[in-house]
């Protein structure tokens, strides 16, 4: 099997995961659970479930326990998106080809399918704990808890998206600024899937760091390529409008350095990252594979 093959596989195997812990669309509350699937199930490249189970295998990990995790982190990623793209917040209205939840299924239903997910998150990283097999497990799993709740939280993602808001209405646009927008509200979620299946796994806490360091890069490379693809791209290609940021008045990448310098960053960013994964006992083709695609990726 080729790349693109292999790729497709992992990204049905992390939606099986997915479907098993999205809820049933029943009861008085039926609406939110409509449009909290309606928000999982439209597609995306489910890139942060993958790179949690492919950094899992990196370190040898066997077995299930990461699946509860992997689910999490998804639904985790897609309630940032619903709330993102609020009238409130970037007001979008279309993504992955299809009309946002907001949009769909009005902006109060959108915040509940938010919060809903969020939660749903926690509910369904906890399930592991029923399934640790002895007190290592029981351990591994109440740290990756500790990262995911972190790195989604106000030091991690909120606190990237406050930034996000307030950077362009007359503060000074520094480089300073833009990173920590970048690092946490985008790579922070990275970061958690790559020290969750490191930690999982079993790996060294030394490893975990070096994980945390290659997944601040990929995530950093990863939203000036959204960004530039904002500028560059079609709607049609991405699924999403494109001048969001423009429109915003966001502080982003390209608005600092321009195109050119932006595309350069990406390719060295993602360098160093691919160096810290192939530092390692074991290799993962795989993922530094899909790591690679990333820098050239169109949507
Ligand atoms: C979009 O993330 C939000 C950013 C952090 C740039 P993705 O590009 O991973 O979105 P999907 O899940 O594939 O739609
Ligand atoms: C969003 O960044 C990152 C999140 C935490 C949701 P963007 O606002 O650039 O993401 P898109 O372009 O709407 O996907
Ligand atoms: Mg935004
Ligand atoms: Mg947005
Ligand atoms: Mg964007």
């Amino acid at each position: 099997m080729n790349f693109d093959e292999i790729q497709r596989d992992k990204v049905k195997h992390a939606e099986e995961v997915l479907r098993k812990y999205l809820p049933k669309e029943q009861g008085f509350q039926k609406k939110v659970l409509e449009a909290m699937n309606y928000s999982v199930m439209a597609g995306g490249k489910r890139l942060r479930p993958i790179l949690m189970e492919e950094s899992f295998f990196l370190f040898g990990g066997k077995g299930t326990l990461v699946e509860p995790f992997m689910a999490a982190l998804e639904m985790i990623h897609n309630y940032s998106l619903v709330h993102d793209d609020l009238p409130a917040m970037d007001n979008d209205e279309y993504r992955r080809g299809r009309k946002t939840t907001w949009n769909e299924y009005g902006d109060g239903m959108a915040v509940l399918a938010g919060d809903g997910l969020l939660n749903l998150a926690f509910e369904t990283a906890a399930s592991a704990f029923d399934m640790a097999a002895g007190a290592k497990e029981m351990k591994r799993a109440a740290l990756a808890l500790k990262i995911l709740a972190n790195k989604a939280g106000v030091y991690g993602m909120i606190g990237g998206q406050c930034a996000d808001i307030e950077a362009g209405s007359g503060q000074e646009m520094t480089k300073e600024l833009l990173l920590f927008i970048h690092e946490n509200k985008t790579a922070a979620l990275i970061q958690a899937a790559f020290m969750i299946g490191a930690v999982l796994a079993g790996a060294e806490e030394s490893a975990v760091a070096a994980m945390e360091k290659a997944a601040y890069n990929i995530g950093i490379a990863f939203q000036i390529q959204d960004d530039i693809l904002d500028v560059t791209s079609s709607e049609e290609i991405l699924g999403k409008p494109v001048g969001s940021d423009e429109r915003n008045h966001k502080l982003t990448y390209v608005t600092l350095h321009g195109l050119e310098q932006s595309r350069k960053e990406v390719r060295e960013l993602s360098r160093e990252a691919l160096d810290i994964l192939g530092s390692f006992e074991k290799r993962n083709r795989f993922l530094e594979e899909l790591v690679n695609s990333l820098i050239t990726r169109e949507k």
